[in-house]
């Protein structure tokens, strides 16, 4: 059996990494969030007062650092060297300002080569935003996956209700609208469906029926 490469991309909130945990684990692949390392490294940057448009600040930051993805049962930890950030990086603060340290070019180029090198064997499930456009360009699988500004930021907000974080639905869709803004217009890699990618409007179906139409399209080009 072969082990295909599947790439996930779309924007902010649009339910990419629940879907790509759940294909990978059906598939028995390995789940690879790229956001993941973006947040790590503008985490890092924060925390070492980093101008966040110096490209070669970051880029020196970013080659003094490991960024690990570690499968748990509690869901993916990060790690940077041997610091657990898994939940530092998910602070308003560093969402905020991610989509500001990944337009930088040199940070691209060494992330994507950090990303290939997770994907060499095949057999990954991959989100992000320039997956199936510049990662992994020949991977069997891509999806582009959307929903509405509305419903991204009302789930994000139910999310966090639920989880009994403090939650304003306004401020969400406009942090969302935001990050997408930056992430669309960048010069480099910007958030883009690849031409031969299939888009998966999730506005109206629940995670089960997204899960599906990927199983579905594994499963023909498998
Ligand atoms: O997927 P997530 O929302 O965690 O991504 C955080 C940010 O990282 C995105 O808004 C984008 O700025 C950046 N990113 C990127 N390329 C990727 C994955 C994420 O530029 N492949």
């Amino acid at each position: 059996e072969t082990k295909l490469s599947i790439a996930i991309d779309g924007p902010a909130a649009a339910g990419k990494s629940t879907v790509a945990k759940i294909v990978a684990e059906k598939l028995s692949y390995i789940y690879i969030d790229t956001g993941a390392m973006y947040r790590a490294l503008t985490y890092k940057a924060i925390v070492n007062h980093l101008n966040l448009e110096s490209e070669s600040s970051l880029l020196e930051t970013l080659l003094s650092i490991d960024i690990k993805l570690i499968p748990s049962e509690k869901g993916q930890l990060v790690y940077i060297n041997q610091q657990d950030v898994t939940h530092e990086i998910r602070s308003s603060e560093v969402t905020n300002s991610v989509s500001i340290v990944s337009k930088h070019q040199k940070v691209r180029e060494e992330m994507v080569k950090r990303q290939q090198a997770f994907a060499d064997n095949g057999g990954v499930v991959m989100d992000g935003r320039d997956i199936g456009t510049h990662v992994l360009p020949d991977a069997k699988v891509k999806v582009f996956l959307l929903a509405s500004v509305e419903e991204r930021a009302f789930r994000r907000h139910t999310e966090n209700l639920q989880k009994g974080f403090p939650s304003n639905l306004e401020k969400l869709q406009e942090e969302i609208a935001r990050r997408d803004k930056i992430d669309s217009e960048r010069e480099i890699a910007p958030l883009k469906k690849a031409d031969d990618a299939v888009e998966i409007d999730a506005t109206s179906l629940t995670i089960p029926e997204v899960v599906e139409k990927i199983m579905a399209l594994v499963e023909e080009r498998a």
